[in-house]
């Protein structure tokens, strides 16, 4: 990968278990659990610190899509982060490291507002644990969305299914439609970019890298967002190969379609624990 070092933080558990953390957007671009990279990135990322990452855990703040004021998906994933607290391992051996992105003259050129946000990532042995939150500094009220966009490795995305959907309302990006999630195991087979509302806390994804099970818990994010571009759309993306579409789900954690709302003072929080289960067969 054609990143410098300098712009690079490493969570290191032992075991083969551990976390690349890209100041560029706070991006999480590798997880390895117990030997195996559950994360997909990539290998025509592009790693200039402008454009955003294509894989890992980007993370979007302040705008979910295309935004009037600024880059689709907001500021958040393709401004430089400070490193708040380096890596530094707890009693159970389990790894923290706190990352921090305040307004500035670039996020405050396109959103005239002053934040605070906060990224805690907590790696355990089989868990890949982040807590997000927002703090109005300002004198005035804002609104904002938030989101984690997972790309999570898949050996064939067809044959992983999502559980955990059944019965919601979704927004059909692709179809321009809202309609209701009738099928208890959703699998990706052709462009899917949809917004799932009010969803449950926990979301699984079965036959994922290295024979896992994914489990997706969230707090405060009621919003999931399923997202693959499929072969044509991929095809016209410069930073991910003709075959990559078959390596990844998109499994996004957030609060999307209604804005939370922060008063001065106020704080927002939320968080995510992507767990590796070892599949019983
Ligand atoms: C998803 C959106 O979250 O992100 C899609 O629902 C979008 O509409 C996708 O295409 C990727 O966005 P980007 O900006 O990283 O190419």
């Amino acid at each position: 990968m054609n990143y410098s070092p300098d712009d690079i933080v490493l969570l290191d558990r032992g075991n083969d278990t551990s976390v690349v953390v890209h100041l560029h957007g706070a991006t999480i671009i590798s997880w390895r659990c117990a030997g195996e990279e559950m994360l997909f990135l990539s290998k025509h990322a592009i790693f200039d610190n402008l454009k955003a990452i294509r894989g890992g855990i980007p993370i979007v703040f302040p705008k979910f899509g295309p935004w009037k004021y600024g880059p689709q998906h907001g500021f958040a994933r393709v401004l430089r982060w400070k490193l708040e607290m380096p890596p530094k391992k707890d009693k159970h051996g389990n790894v923290f490291a706190v990352f921090v992105l305040e307004d500035n003259d670039l996020s405050r050129a396109m959103w005239n507002i002053m934040f605070k946000l906060v990224y805690t990532i907590r790696l355990e042995e089989s868990a890949l644990h982040v807590d997000f939150s927002v703090h109005n500094t300002d004198k005035i009220t804002f609104g904002f969305n938030c989101l984690l966009h997972n790309y999570l490795l898949t050996p064939e995305i067809t044959r992983s299914g999502i559980i955990g959907l059944q019965n919601l309302n979704y927004k059909d990006k692709v179809k321009s439609e809202e309609d209701t999630e009738r099928k208890e195991e959703v699998f990706i087979r052709e462009n899917v970019d949809r917004i799932y509302n009010d969803a449950p806390n926990e979301i699984v994804i079965g036959n994922m890298a290295g024979n896992r099970t994914l489990m997706l818990k969230t707090f405060n994010f009621p919003d999931i967002v399923v997202w693959n571009p499929w072969k044509d759309k991929a095809r016209n993306m410069i930073d991910l190969g003709d075959q990559d579409y078959r390596k990844f789900v998109c499994l996004e954690a957030g609060r999307v379609t209604h804005d939370a709302i922060l008063k001065p003072g106020q704080s927002f929080e939320c968080s995510q624990i992507i767990a590796a289960i070892i599949a019983v067969l």
